[in-house]
């Protein structure tokens, strides 16, 4: 084996616990409207999770931020949308139908169901002590029916990952984008798997959604190494820059064993969540394992024409794998802050301004003197341009501190010198900083604190 490209560094990473909870992020989630369970009426439905208002416009724009960094500032990615249903011969021929399996074992006392990788005995249940069965395979992948007939010749499976559609549109794209490698292929969109012990929140469901890059490079191993080393790096500053704490972080190297069957090296980026570390983030060298499964299941030519040593080859790739609603968990829990304002406690989440869900709030200051007409006014100016609120309710503290609570990076507070000068106080929700500041001056402003118009 190579010498690793990218040091594992669980040993040394920090192990006291987070400060934050988990029930601390799960019920400010549900009192303000960021994540609620699905079905809730009818008691809910297995670890399955609808976003609200606020979470909606949270994944909006974690997604945004992966799309811009991994595509759209780039000049060797591309973008797809792929259906979630394919057809059955691409999971054949992708080894899930096969190798996509969790080891399941039931207690034959208590009826409790566990994955037998994650217990410490796997004869013995770690609830009551009874004796578990003897391990079966369990497949994780969804099936559905296409058509009328519910027969086996009509079975499909709903996608447990996003990169098949990518593989399996390989020439489609070489054949119509001109692209050299090294090129990436970015696409985010749902997957599902039936997890036998779906937990922690959002952190593992049966329905998820993933932003996924297959990045082609040539069959060499030192390109390999160089391009792994490069998409790990590259994946862990992501985070950062979008304001996680790199304390929180650290790398994790497959050994042999834990690698999936279509993997020959995979570092995962660990995030140390309240429950303890776990995968965020994979990266694994995926070599041509996709690409020459599918040409010979299809028959189909899929190999690239390199130009300059005029030979024709199928690319290895590098993938950067990362569920949404998992990154969506790790900046909430990063941005969770507690302190005290005018001896009152505050909840407060110093969110990044791109990724937060509000990003800015209007105050009038009274409720008369022409002030909510002009707050209103403002309001729409900036809706063009922003996810902005509008509140008129209550104390002006209690209204910075409802949207402290969810992140809102700035206040615009229309006053009674407003109605004389067209000037508005702007608070910066982690200073609590304000400044005075022209009306028509707002969205430019704004723009450049934030870091884009959105
Ligand atoms: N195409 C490679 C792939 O799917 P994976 O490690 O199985 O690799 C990639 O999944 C990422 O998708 C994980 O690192 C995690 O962030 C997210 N993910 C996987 N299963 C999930 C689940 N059940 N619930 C939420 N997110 C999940």
């Amino acid at each position: 084996m190579s010498a690793p490209e990218v040091k594992d560094d669980v040993a040394t990473a920090p192990s006291e616990k987070r400060a934050v909870t988990m029930e601390k992020i799960v019920n400010l989630c549900k009192r303000r409207g960021f994540v609620f369970p699905t079905s809730d009426i009818y008691g809910g439905l297995g670890s399955t999770y609808d976003y609200g208002p606020l979470g909606a416009e949270l994944k909006r724009n974690v997604k945004e931020a992966w799309w811009r960094y991994m595509v759209q500032e780039r000049t060797d990615v591309i973008g797809l949308d792929s259906a979630i249903l394919q057809h059955p011969k691409t999971w054949e021929a992708s080894g899930h139908l096969k190798n996509f399996t969790d080891p399941l074992v039931d207690c034959k006392v208590c009826k409790h169901r566990f994955r037998a990788d994650q217990i410490p005995d796997p004869t013995k249940c770690p609830d009551c002590g009874g004796q578990l069965t003897e391990a079966r395979q369990f497949n994780m992948m969804l099936k559905t029916f296409l058509g009328p007939v519910e027969d086996s010749a009509s079975v499909v499976y709903m996608r447990p990952e996003t990169a098949q559609g990518i593989f399996a549109n390989f020439a489609n794209l070489v054949d119509t984008q001109r692209v050299k490698l090294p090129f990436g292929v970015a696409q985010m969109g749902k997957s599902f798997r039936n997890e036998i012990t779906p937990e922690n929140f959002i952190f593992r469901t049966r329905e998820f959604e993933q932003m996924e890059m297959e990045y082609f490079i040539k069959p060499d191993k030192t390109e390999e190494a160089k391009w792994f080393e490069y998409w790990v790096e590259h994946r862990m500053n992501w985070f950062l820059k979008f304001g996680a704490k790199r304390d929180n972080f650290r790398y994790h190297q497959h050994p042999k064993e834990e690698l999936s069957h279509y993997s020959r090296g995979t570092t995962d980026i660990q995030y140390r969540y309240p429950f303890g570390w776990g995968e965020l983030e994979g990266v694994a060298k995926r070599g041509s394992y996709d690409l020459d499964q599918h040409a010979n299941a299809s028959g189909k030519d899929l190999t690239y024409f390199d130009e300059e040593a005029k030979a024709r080859y199928r690319p290895w790739v590098i993938e950067p794998a990362l569920g949404v609603d998992r990154a969506m968990l790790v900046f909430l829990l990063d941005a969770y802050d507690e302190d005290v304002v005018e001896n009152e406690e505050r909840i407060v989440l110093r969110l990044d301004p791109r990724i937060a869900p509000i990003k800015a709030a209007v105050y009038p200051l009274l409720r008369k003197g022409g002030q909510p007409e002009k707050a209103n006014d403002v309001l729409m100016l900036l809706k063009k341009y922003f996810t902005v609120a509008y509140d008129q309710a209550g104390s002006i503290g209690r209204r910075y501190r409802r949207q402290d609570e969810v992140g809102t990076p700035y206040g615009i507070t229309i006053d009674h010198q407003t109605m004389e000068d067209e000037t508005v106080t702007l608070r910066d929700r982690d200073s609590m900083a304000q400044e005075r500041i022209a009306i028509p001056r707002l969205v430019e402003e704004l723009t450049s604190r934030i870091g884009w118009a959105r």
